[in-house]
This record gives C-alpha cells, structure tokens and sequence, in this order.
C-alpha cells in the first residue's frame, strides 16, 4: 500500500464501527443468499429510502450560498437594528430559487425568482425572505394558495397549464402589475448574480429613540441586471437546466464573488394613513421621486455550502425572525407569512428546525422550549417553565423591546384594503411599459405574453387577457390582440 492510500480513513456504519466490506452483502456462501444479520447493509438501505425530505411547496428548485453584510452608510437614525449600524460586518446565507417549479425543473423557465437572505445578527436571525420583483400578484393571503395552484400542474394530467395561470390572472386584476414585471425581461435573469432582490414588502423601522418609519428594501446587482430571451431561455432549458445552480457555485469557486448593494426607501410613519394610494399594498411600488434610495451597505457572497442538502435544502426562511428595530407592517400578505414559514418548516424539516446548521442562531438561546423529534441542543434554561425562582431567563422588555406596532381600531370585517385616489390596479403596470421599458423591451413584451397565450389559452379566457392587457396600456393590448388573433 501506498503511504497516500493509507492515510484513506477506513469506513464505519452510523455509530462509527469499523465496516467489513464497502462491495459484498454478508451471504451463506458465494452465490446467497443475503443473511438478516447484515446490519451494515440494512443501514444502508434504510438510510438510503430515507433520504429525502419533501421539497418546499413553493420555490423547491434553488441554489444558495454563505457571505457577509456589510454596512457603509449610517441608517441608525431610522433603525437600531445591530446589523444596520455603522461599519458592521455581518455573516448570511442567501438562497434563490425558482417559484412554481418542482426541484428537477429547468433554471430558465420563465417566473418570479425567490430571493431569500438570512443574517446571523448579534440579536438573533434575522431574515428578509424577499423575491426579484418589487411587488407581488395577489395583496391578500386568503387568496395566495389559490394562485399558486393556477400556476402549479393540472390535478388530473399533471401538466402546467397556461390557460389556469391567465384564467386567475385576468380574473385577479390585482396581478397585472407583478405580471407585466414577469412577462417582461425580469422574468427570465440571465443568471442567479444578474438579479435584484426586493423586500417587496413594507416593515416597520424602529431607531434607538423609539421612533417608527415605514421602508422597503431594494438589493441591487452589482453585476448589472442581464436576461435571457424567451428562445434563449428554451434552448438552454434543453442544454442545461441547471445553469444558475452551476454559475453561483463555479463564480464563487473561481473567487468572482457576487454581490448586492442594499438601498432602501424610508417613508415616515405619518405619511402613510394620507399617502395617495395604500403603501401596504403589495402590487405597488412606492415612486422613488416620492421616497429616493438610500444606500445602507453590500453583501458579497463568498462561501459555497459544502454539503448542499445540510446547508441549502435544510436552510429555513421565515419573514418572521425580525430583530429588534424591525417589525412587520399592516400589510396583510406579510401578517399570513409570519404565520406560514414555521409553520411549513416543522412539517418539511421538522420541530427542532432551528438547531441545523444553516438555521442555527449565531447567539446564545434561551428559550423556554423543548424536547421534540431531532432535539440535539440541551435546554440552556435554569428551569423549564417561567416564571422560575431558580436563575431562568427573563424578558428584558425595557431593554430590546420596540413599540408593539401601530394603532387600529374597527370592526371586524372581510373587506379589501380600502380605496385611496391613486388605488386603481392598471397605472403603474402601465408606468412601467410606458416609462420603465424601451421599445425594444416592449417588443418582447408583446412577444412573450403572446406567445404564453398562444400556448394552450381557450375563449372566454384569452379574450380576458387581451382585455386585461388593454387596461394595463391601450396599444399593449392592441398588439397582442394583433398577435393572438389577427385583429
Ligand atoms: C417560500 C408561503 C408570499 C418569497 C415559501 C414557502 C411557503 C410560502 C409555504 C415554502 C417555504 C419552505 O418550505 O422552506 C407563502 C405565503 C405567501 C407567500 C403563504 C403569501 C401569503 C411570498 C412573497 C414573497 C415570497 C410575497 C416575496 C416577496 C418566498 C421565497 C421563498 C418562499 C423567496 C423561498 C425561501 C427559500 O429559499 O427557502 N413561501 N409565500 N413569498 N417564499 Fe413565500
């Protein structure tokens, strides 16, 4: 042997017991048969139909990797949050991902991307669990599952099926603007690194004071937005489904680290009751002439996992770990998300989610819970139950805790938000063809809502959609009635 082969460490089962062979099941001679006592090779097999966990429900194919955040600007007079004050470095783990697609779905099928950060903060995790589009399709969680479903495979032929996706957009108005964001050059990033990311949400920011703003996050690529064409994207769907997986790891390998400069846009929190559409709703955008951008710092990813299913499938994001000088907003979309993310990741991953690598806090914890399956963290408390007179931990409200929210009163009531003067749903997707996109962005435009209704859309669905598009902007519309149609 070789003094290379003998440094090989030799192979042991799960609890570490040197195994006899790596080729050949334990049999009753040569030729069988294979004998019960094999424990190694039962292991083996058992582990092996164990190996998966379900996917995510939603945005199950992606790709992820470790880096820092580091701050270059001071916010701290909107918010004490640790990780935003001057000059901090903080650790993350960024994961992107495909929408509606399943784990083996092609990169480059066209959807919004998910653009998921968590930030191992001085105060705890803190996670902003944001998408590449600054707003969203629907603007009440009631009607969120149903969306997805529209855009997810039929129940009886298990195919996509374009005609389900515009039959609930068109009867959705609320979707015109996240859907003229997806039809257009967005919907289709040329690579993971050639993204923006968006909180697309409102939160609420708390400075040292105790005073409250509204903001939204903006991270953008400081490698320049790129996309890939409709027939671009086809062919590489062909070529190489895993084409933004690969790229994030190969750039990370050869050190051309990505990275993200964090802007925001600060709203104070007076303006918000008299502002002239609701700045909660999740379809709109809050015009930067109104509300400029504010750099804060850049995250530069810069680690790849080493193991991707410990570090990336595993990896559990949840709008709901906010940090202190962070808070949630009245926006209803993100109030059901503060419920949904735990609530999937004790399904998907189990109770004890938070002790894994990826999620696990870089502080200390102390909270009172315990037990449960794959509990490996001993309870750090005094005692298992507050209030104790034995050393447990105690609240420090005075000392970390913000202003609970905002004040509400009313009747209970199932209503939509209500309407403002500017609370329409067709002006800034129309803003955004007219002002944002190029004649040559147009073009495409047309070209690949047309050819997405092409594909499989019947009547009365497809005369909607052309509708739909007529209000979003009357020559849009026209165009693509032009293509569907003729006429
Ligand atoms: C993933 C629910 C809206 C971004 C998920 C998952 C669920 C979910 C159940 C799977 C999580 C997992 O298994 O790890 C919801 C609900 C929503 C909503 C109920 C609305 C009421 C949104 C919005 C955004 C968003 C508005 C972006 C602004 C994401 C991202 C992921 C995700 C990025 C993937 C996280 C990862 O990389 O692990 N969502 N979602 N979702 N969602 Fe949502």
């Amino acid at each position: 042997m070789t003094e290379e082969a003998q440094k090989v460490p030799y192979t042991t089962n799960n609890a570490g017991i040197p195994v006899e062979s790596d080729e050949h099941s334990l049999t009753v001679g040569p030729d069988g048969p294979v004998l019960l006592q094999d424990h190694y090779l039962i292991e083996k097999m058992a582990q092996f139909n164990r190996e998966r966990v379900p996917e995510r429900v939603v945005h199950a194919k992606g790709s992820g990797a470790y880096g820092t955040f580091h701050v270059t600007n001071d916010v701290s007079q909107f918010t004490k949050a640790d990780l935003f004050q001057p000059g901090r470095r903080t650790e993350m783990l960024a994961r992107f991902s495909t929408v509606a697609g399943e784990q083996g779905s092609p990169d480059t099928w066209r959807d919004p991307r998910g653009f998921a950060l968590k930030f191992y903060t001085q105060q705890g995790n803190y996670d902003m669990v944001g998408n590449n589009t600054p707003v969203f399709f629907v603007r009440d969680p009631m009607k969120f599952q149903d969306f997805i479903r529209s855009q997810k495979r039929r129940p009886d032929n298990g195919v996509r099926d374009h005609d389900m996706q515009w039959d609930f957009w068109t009867l959705s108005p609320e979707s015109a603007h996240q859907v003229t964001w997806l039809m257009g050059d967005r919907g289709i990033p040329k690579t993971y690194r050639h993204m923006n990311g968006y909180s697309s949400h409102t939160y609420m920011w708390v400075n040292a004071g105790g005073e409250r703003f509204w903001v939204k996050y903006h991270f953008k690529t400081d490698q320049g937005i790129d996309f890939y064409t409709q027939d671009e994207a086809d062919a590489m769907a062909g070529i190489d489904g895993d084409v933004h997986r690969r790229d994030l790891f190969e750039s990370i390998e050869r050190r051309d680290f990505p990275s993200w400069t964090l802007k925001v846009q600060i709203m104070p929190f007076e303006d918000a009751p008299d502002y002239r559409f609701n700045p909660f709703d999740l379809t709109k955008v809050w015009p930067q002439g109104d509300y400029p951008l504010i750099e804060v710092g850049r995250m530069t990813l810069d680690k790849n996992p080493e193991d991707f299913f410990v570090h990336i499938e595993q990896a559990s994001f949840e709008p709901s770990n906010m940090v202190p000088g962070i808070g949630p907003s009245p926006d209803k979309m993100l109030l059901g998300r503060l419920f949904s993310y735990p609530d999937t990741h004790r399904y998907r991953i189990g109770p004890n989610y938070q002790q894994l690598p990826p999620n696990r806090p870089r502080v200390p914890v102390h909270s009172y819970a315990k037990d449960g399956p794959m509990r490996y963290e001993p309870s750090r408390t005094g005692a298992v139950y507050a209030p104790n007179s034995y050393g447990g931990p105690e609240a420090d409200t005075a000392r970390f805790g913000d202003p609970a929210g905002w004040a509400t009163a009313g009747e209970m009531v199932r209503e939509a938000y209500r309407t403002r003067s500017a609370d329409d749903d067709w002006s800034q997707p129309g803003t955004l063809v007219r002002e944002v996109m190029d004649d040559a962005a147009r073009e495409r435009l047309v070209s690949n809502i047309s050819g997405h209704l092409l594909d499989g859309v019947s009547r009365p669905v497809l005369d909607r959609a052309v509708q739909y598009w007529r209000n979003v902007d009357t020559d849009l519309g026209d165009r693509v009635a032009k293509k569907v149609d003729g006429g």
